[in-house]
């Protein structure tokens, strides 16, 4: 594991947007896994103003989406497809037939799960996986239980992840119960995981997860077990490491 600190959130941004950069221009046909919330903000808005120097270029290149609430539609300004629309795709070239989301309105969820792997496994994994990480120690959406669950599933959010997101809401009750997320496997799977956090508020869950037991109650434990794991985190994420 390669721990990078940065003094602060743009930093972080900057370094973390170099290593998807460096990536990229190595790779033009890589397959990028991407992340939502607010952490990666700061590394898509870099992004952006590096293409727009034509430094980058994305129009080789493949995404794959680690999540989607259930029962919003990609037009509701609070789905992550809205979201990765707005922040990236719509700012890049990377092509839109090129990115993948799960489809929060599939009838069918397990079928959904299924097709969603099978995206994945088609475009012969990930290269470069962008992670967030919840106050629960979640990646992706795979919460605190008592397994790890490999593959793309459907999970109840767990309440402290609820709240957490009911800023992006009109309240609490607004925040859709469910979520499909990308399983532990096709995670670890992935040749690179890159993961970033900024904040007093993500600091002890960084440290349980990079240095505690190996855990399902700490999804974001089972990092530990890759082989090429790069965290950006500014100084107030990493206080207690
Ligand atoms: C969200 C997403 C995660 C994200 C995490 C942290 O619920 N499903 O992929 O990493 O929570 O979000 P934030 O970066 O806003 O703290």
């Amino acid at each position: 594991m390669k721990i990078i600190s940065a003094p602060d959130y743009q930093s972080m941004s900057r370094k973390a947007a170099n290593i998807i950069s460096a990536q990229v221009i190595l790779f033009p046909n890589s397959v990028l896994g991407l992340a939502t919330g607010s952490t990666p903000l700061g590394v898509y808005q870099q992004l952006i103003e590096w293409y727009k120097k034509d430094d980058i270029d994305f129009s080789k290149v493949h995404s794959v989406n680690l999540d989607e609430y259930c029962g919003l539609s990609g037009e509701h300004e609070q789905s992550y497809r809205y979201y990765m629309n707005t922040n990236f795709f719509n700012h890049v070239n990377l092509p839109i037939e090129n990115t993948n989301v799960p489809n929060g309105l599939a009838k069918d969820i397990d079928a959904e799960c299924k097709r969603y792997d099978n995206v994945i496994t088609s475009l012969g994994g990930i290269d470069l996986q962008l992670l967030g990480i919840g106050h629960t120690g979640h990646i992706g959406f795979n919460e605190p239980d008592d397994d790890f669950d490999k593959t793309t599933h459907c999970v109840k959010l767990n309440q402290k992840t609820i709240e957490a997101n009911a800023r992006f809401f009109e309240n609490a009750a607004e925040v859709p119960q469910h979520a499909l997320t990308m399983g532990i496997k096709a995670i670890m799977q992935a040749k690179k995981l890159l993961l970033v956090a900024n904040g007093s508020s993500k600091a002890e869950v960084l440290c349980r997860s990079l240095f505690g037991p190996i855990t399902p109650e700490v999804p974001a434990s089972i990092l530990q077990l890759h082989n090429d794991l790069t965290v950006v985190a500014d100084a107030e994420a990493l206080a207690v490491i």
